[in-house]
C-alpha cells in the first residue's frame, strides 16, 4: 500500500466521511465499495448507477445517443452533488478521475483510494464480465489486452494522485477499512 502525502494541507479526519474508490474498469470498485460501506456503516453510491437513474438511460445508450463528452459532463455534475454528502462510499466510473479535474475534486472532498491491477488481470475480469461497457464492446481478447494496456498507461498519472494506492489482487474490504482506520 502506498500513501501519498503530497497534499496534506486540507486533510482532516472529516474527509474520511467521503470515500472515493477509483481505478480501471473491472478493478472491483463496486463490489468492494458496497462491502466496505456495509462494514463501516456508510451509505454506498455507485456513480454509474446514479447517472443511469438520473438520466433515465443505461450507460451504453448515453454513449450512443449523447456521446462520451456529455457522459463526462453528467459524471462531473453527479460528483459535485456527491461531494455534499457525508458518510458515503462512492465507487466511481473508471474514467472519472481522468476527466474534468475530477481527481482534484475528489481529493479536495474526501479520501481517494486507487485499486490497482495489472492489464492482464483486468482483461481476465473484463472479458468475462456481463456488464456492458461501451469502450470495450466487441473487442477480442488480444484487442482488449492492447486497449487496456494503452488506456491504463494514459490514465495511470491520474490514478496515481489518489491518497491511497492499494494492490487490487485478492483485496478484501476489511483491508480497506483498516487502511482508513489507521491513517
Ligand atoms: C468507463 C468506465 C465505466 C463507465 C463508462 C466509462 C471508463 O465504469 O463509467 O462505461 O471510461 O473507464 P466502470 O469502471 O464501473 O466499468
Amino acid at each position: 500500500m502506498v500513501q501519498n502525502q503530497t497534499d496534506n494541507s486540507a486533510w482532516t479526519g472529516k474527509m474520511k466521511s467521503r470515500i472515493f474508490l477509483i481505478g480501471f474498469m473491472g478493478s472491483g470498485k463496486s463490489t468492494l465499495g458496497s462491502k466496505l460501506a456495509r462494514k463501516i456503516g456508510f451509505d454506498f453510491v455507485d456513480m454509474d448507477q446514479l447517472i443511469e437513474e438520473t438520466a433515465g438511460m443505461r450507460i451504453p445508450a448515453i454513449f450512443n445517443e449523447h456521446g462520451e463528452q456529455i457522459f463526462r459532463k453528467w459524471e462531473h455534475d453527479i460528483l459535485l452533488e456527491l461531494c455534499d454528502r457525508e458518510n458515503v462510499v462512492v465507487s466511481t466510473g473508471g474514467g472519472a478521475p481522468c476527466h474534468n479535474d475530477m481527481i482534484r475534486i475528489m481529493n479536495d472532498h474526501g479520501a481517494t483510494i486507487y485499486i490497482q491491477l495489472p492489464p492482464l488481470a483486468l482483461k481476465d475480469r473484463l472479458f468475462y464480465s456481463k456488464t456492458e461497457r461501451p469502450l470495450i464492446k466487441g473487442k477480442s481478447e488480444p484487442e482488449l489486452v492492447e486497449f487496456i494496456t494503452t488506456l491504463l498507461g494514459e490514465r495511470e498519472k491520474y490514478y496515481q494522485q489518489a491518497r491511497y494506492i492499494v494492490n487490487g489482487v485478492n483485496l478484501k474490504p476489511e483491508e480497506l477499512a483498516a487502511l482508513l482506520e489507521g491513517s
